[in-house]
């Protein structure tokens, strides 16, 4: 009879490759000061952004194929190795079919099944915690699990408000069966629906479909509480990163980096504190590419192991928040 182990799985899943892509086109603060009541040094001082790509033509899908293949050429595969792809987002190319079916057409994988998960900003978070926990249970070897948005297709360029904020990127990893003391160790995950009307996109579902009215009303844009949301993401990205490190027995010095989602600089710090880690130990690219939502996080796994900052047997406490409320923390043993 096979064991359990800690995570009630059958074996442990790791990180086994990490790939990203970002669109060429650059939006400076500059930009957005031509045209509206802001300046470079609001939105650097208030959020640590200064640019963010953007995608002029195509779709999430085309982000997520490109960073799929630079995963899947890591990693030495071909897409026919793929079992399953699991597309993190919440700018699907369409409300259905899923764009992971789309990605899999693209990308011409052939022995595979796939869906969507929207959580929002913390979509990469439950999806690594979804895809981890069907590698443990022994059900895939292979799965493909993609965080990726085209936030330009939301966004209102008129409102200084959330225009500065978002950018478009997509970030891949591959998941496989990894060495006991390697890969997905601890998650601690939450949500909490009483924060949905804090940011939101209102049109466009089932409670407000898409009418005439609805556009002329701007309810297909993100709306965000700025200041509400930023004051609940502080605690929870910060008491959740503290409270995976603790649970593991794990202080600052055995953590070789936080991996936060990128909303803004301030929340980072907050939580960088509290686990009383230094600067150095914080992947932070919020400057170059903004708030990329499912992207943030697998973009900064593959351009820090690109980098070669990230060695086997690394800690990492991979954490966010975002619209819904989601948030939560998973830790991480690097596994290659
Ligand atoms: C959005 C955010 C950057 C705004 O920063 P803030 O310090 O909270 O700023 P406030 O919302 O309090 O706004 C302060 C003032 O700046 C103004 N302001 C907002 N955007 C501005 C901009 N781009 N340029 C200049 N002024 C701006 C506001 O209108 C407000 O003016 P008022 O006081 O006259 O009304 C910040 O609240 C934030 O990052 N929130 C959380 C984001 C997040 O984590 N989201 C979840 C994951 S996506």
């Amino acid at each position: 009879m096979q064991t359990q182990n800690k995570r009630g799985g059958l074996r442990h899943a790791g990180i086994t490759a990490v790939g990203h892509w970002t669109p060429d086109e650059v939006l400076d603060n500059k930009y957005f000061e031509s045209y509206l009541d802001t300046s470079d040094e609001w939105i650097v001082t208030r959020t640590g952004i200064r640019e963010r790509r953007i995608l002029r033509n195509g779709a999430t899908s085309d982000m997520a194929v490109n960073a799929a293949k630079l995963a899947l050429e890591r990693r030495g595969w071909t897409p026919n190795d793929i079992q399953l792809i699991i597309c993190c987002t919440v700018t699907p190319d369409m409300p259905f079919p899923p764009t992971a079916c789309i990605i899999q057409d693209k990308l011409d994988a052939k022995n595979c099944w796939g869906f969507d998960i929207n959580a929002a900003c913390s979509g990469f978070l439950f999806g690594l915690e979804t895809a981890s926990r069907l590698v443990e249970s022994g059900g895939y070897d292979r799965v493909l699990l993609i965080g990726a948005d085209k936030m330009s297709a939301i966004v209102n360029y008129q409102d200084r408000n959330t225009s500065i904020l978002f950018g478009d990127a997509a970030g891949a990893v591959i998941l496989e069966p990894v060495p006991e003391e390697y890969g997905i160790l601890d998650s601690h995950l939450k949500v909490d629906g009483t924060g949905r009307e804090f940011l939101y996109m209102k049109g466009g579902g089932s409670l407000n479909p898409a009418t005439a009215e609805t556009v002329a009303k701007g309810m297909h844009y993100i709306y965000q509480d700025g200041k509400t949301v930023f004051k609940r993401a502080v605690v929870e990205m910060a008491e959740s990163s503290a409270h995976i490190m603790e649970r593991n027995g794990l202080t600052a010095d055995d953590i070789s980096f936080l991996v936060p989602h990128q909303a803004n600089l301030r929340i980072l710090d907050a939580a960088r504190e509290r686990m009383g880690l230094s600067k150095d130990k914080v992947m932070i690219n919020i400057d170059r590419y903004g708030n990329t939502t499912d992207a943030t996080i697998p973009m900064c796994l593959s351009e820090w192991w690109a980098d070669g900052k990230i060695k086997k047997g690394d800690n990492l406490v991979l954490s966010s928040f975002g619209a819904g409320y989601t948030w939560g923390a998973i830790l991480v043993r690097w596994a290659y």
